[in-house]
């Protein structure tokens, strides 16, 4: 273990508070200074931001909030209309976790959240990270909740320089054992500290309540904190999508599997996605349905977690709807369904030379980062 700043807990915590006190962000998930969070918005806010930015959860956030006031009513929506609100946001295991979490809640639990850390992680999609977060955040109980903010903060603050993410049990040992009364307060403000001052690169030192105690600052080795482990190399793997309008300007969407990968999401037909992606003649053999199929130019790129995608698009008019089990979309609803963002570029890309009816769909103007 790397050696303990001098300053004892209690003064860490209470500097850091009082810092919080004043420069506490205003986010629409977070109670007024001095009141309770609900645990309904508290448990929605951090399922939205495991993985996911604040920056890109607010919108989301506040769409469910309004559709979904409380957890009887998440548990009561349909599981697709869950996924399409949730459509953009990525990882969708967690909307599906999301859902059943809602109905156990709702229906077993009689509509009120557990109220503590280990009660909580009985939930479909509550982590050891998430029950810490919302027991603290909804309860005060005494929890360390870590995001990759407060993992900086503390791997800072102690001089860690085990690589990530084998440095969480040593992160979250020294996290817990600052942790006081406020506990809520205390998680919110190392977030806030992260992201406001202790920055990955060039963190405002000078402003931070922590300066004369960071061991990482004495060694002038902020900057290189947390170590990462380093990436792992992912294959790529290629496909062809097939992007079919009728004379309306309505997409033909199909559902996926309900198991895997974008589980029971949206997607235009496609074809497999190989490491020997075969050429452009083969691939049109891969359509759905005969068309007068035309290749775009350019190709769609995504990142998954495991590998990288490149997609061909191929786009057809046809005059009749012809037999193919899948929905036709109308433009303008693209941006309401379950399309993620991977199939949302497949889609964009093969609309893109089009008109204004196109051009003015939400799909093409809600592009997300
Ligand atoms: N990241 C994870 N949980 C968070 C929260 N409650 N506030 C800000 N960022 C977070």
């Amino acid at each position: 273990m790397p050696p303990k700043p001098k300053t004892k807990k209690p003064d860490l915590s209470k500097k850091l508070l009082a810092w919080y006190d004043v420069h506490r962000r205003v986010l629409p998930w977070r109670a007024p200074a001095g009141k309770r969070a609900d645990p309904y918005r508290v448990w929605l806010s951090e399922i939205m931001l495991q993985q996911t930015t604040v920056q890109a959860v607010g919108n989301y956030y506040r769409k469910f909030l309004a559709k979904w006031p409380d957890v009887k009513s998440l548990a009561d929506a349909r599981q697709d209309e869950v996924l399409a609100a949730w459509a953009g946001l990525g990882y969708y295991a967690r909307a599906r976790n999301l859902h059943a979490a809602a109905k156990v809640v709702a229906h077993r639990m009689g509509g009120k959240f557990p109220a503590t850390a280990e009660s909580l992680r009985a939930l479909p999609g509550v982590g050891a990270y998430t029950s810490g977060a919302i027991a603290a955040i909804a309860y005060d109980e005494k929890q360390a909740a870590m995001d990759a903010n407060a993992e900086r903060v503390i791997a800072r603050l102690y001089a860690v320089v085990t690589p990530m993410p084998k440095a969480k049990p040593e992160l979250h040992a020294h996290c817990s054992a600052l942790v006081p009364e406020r506990a809520g307060d205390f998680a919110q403000a190392l977030m806030d500290l992260g992201s406001a001052i202790c920055t990955p690169k060039r963190p405002a030192c000078v402003n931070c309540p922590w300066t004369d105690e960071c061991l990482a600052r004495k060694r002038g080795i902020q900057e290189q904190l947390p170590v990462k482990a380093p990436k792992m190399a992912r294959p790529l793997k290629r496909g062809a999508a097939f992007v079919a309008r009728d004379k309306s300007g309505a997409v033909l969407l199909v559902q996926r599997p309900d198991k895997g990968l974008l589980a029971s999401m949206l997607e235009p037909p496609l074809g497999p996605w190989t490491e020997d992606f075969p050429s452009p003649v083969k691939a049109l053999k891969q359509a759905p349905f005969e068309a007068k199929w035309k290749r775009r130019p350019g190709i769609v790129r995504h990142g998954f977690t495991h590998f990288e995608l490149e997609t061909e698009v191929y786009v057809a008019e046809v005059s009749k709807r012809p037999k193919f089990k899948g929905d036709w979309i109308a433009a303008e609803n693209l941006g309401e369904v379950a399309l993620p963002t991977v199939m949302r570029k497949m889609v964009e890309h093969g609309l893109a030379d089009d008109g204004p009816l196109f051009r003015s769909s939400p799909l093409l103007r809600s592009r997300k980062p």
